[in-house]
């Protein structure tokens, strides 16, 4: 019909603390009637916590439903990695397709709520994007910006990104230990903490974990000063909580 066209709202919710929900993405929750809840199988965590109270505390007066989903599991045994990684893209496409063309009215907003900034280091974008490519649904989407963990980390310390005239990295801890040169540099998704290894009396470093939720830590100093006590809160840390969320933004002096 024309006229009538599927709209899903991608929203970023923040890293944790209410505080970090924008106006305009209270507003989108607002005019929200379809949430969908796309998960790992039995997932706890924040993400799941933070989204519900999102709802209950945000909306008023607007009706809504919630949709809930599995996430669809890469396969990690396959033999083939390029391979694997390609049919799993496909096969969350296909999920979300089937969402969107089963849960969701034809003049219904449908939204999807991101943790931090659905921009950063999230694939979302790049699914429903692969699920546009593929034809079977029409459907337009909007992006509506969250405080992401990087601008957390950075106000949490009180440091700005950069100094003056200075660029700006975002990185991951893989790429890190493949030597990636550092100079003002955030790094997210580092499982291990590789910049324990780096040997630079040059850099010091922002480090925080579990940003704008209650367990926060933060530590700073300079790198060879402070990593080992780094290493030994992250084991503490992720000891007591099962899992472990950090960033942190290397300076070169
Ligand atoms: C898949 S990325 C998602 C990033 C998210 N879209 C954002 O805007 O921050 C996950 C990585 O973000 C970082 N991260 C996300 N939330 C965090 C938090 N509350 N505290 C510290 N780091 C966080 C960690 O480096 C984690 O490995």
């Amino acid at each position: 019909v024309v006229g009538q066209i599927r709209t899903l709202q991608v929203i970023g919710i923040g890293v944790g603390d209410p505080q970090y929900l924008t106006v305009g993405a209270i507003a989108a929750l607002n005019s929200t009637d379809v949430f969908f809840f796309i998960d790992k199988p039995n997932a706890t965590g924040d993400l799941a916590q933070l989204r519900d109270q999102l709802c209950r505390q945000f909306i008023v007066d607007h009706p809504y439903r919630i949709v809930h989903a599995d996430e669809v599991e890469r396969d990690r045994g396959a033999q083939q990695y390029g391979a694997a990684v390609a049919d799993w893209h496909e096969r969350r496409a296909e999920l979300y397709e089937r969402l969107i063309r089963d849960e969701l009215s034809a003049d219904s907003v449908g939204a999807l709520l991101v943790w931090g900034d659905p921009t950063l280091y999230d694939g979302t974008l790049r699914i429903l994007d692969r699920v546009s490519a593929r034809g079977v649904v029409e459907f337009e989407y909007s992006v509506i910006p969250g405080i992401s963990s990087v601008q957390a980390l950075t106000a949490r310390h009180q440091v700005a990104m950069n100094r003056i005239g200075e660029s700006v990295q975002i990185t991951t801890g893989r790429r890190i230990a493949q030597r990636e040169r550092i100079d003002n540099t955030f790094v997210m998704l580092d499982a291990e903490f590789v910049a324990a290894e780096i040997d630079d009396s040059d850099l010091d470093i922002y480090w925080g974990a579990y940003l704008g939720t209650a367990e926060e830590v933060l530590i700073a100093g300079p790198l060879g000063e402070v990593s080992e006590t780094i290493r030994r809160t992250r084991t503490e840390l992720r000891a007591k909580h099962g899992w472990i969320m950090d960033t942190y933004l290397l300076r070169r002096r």
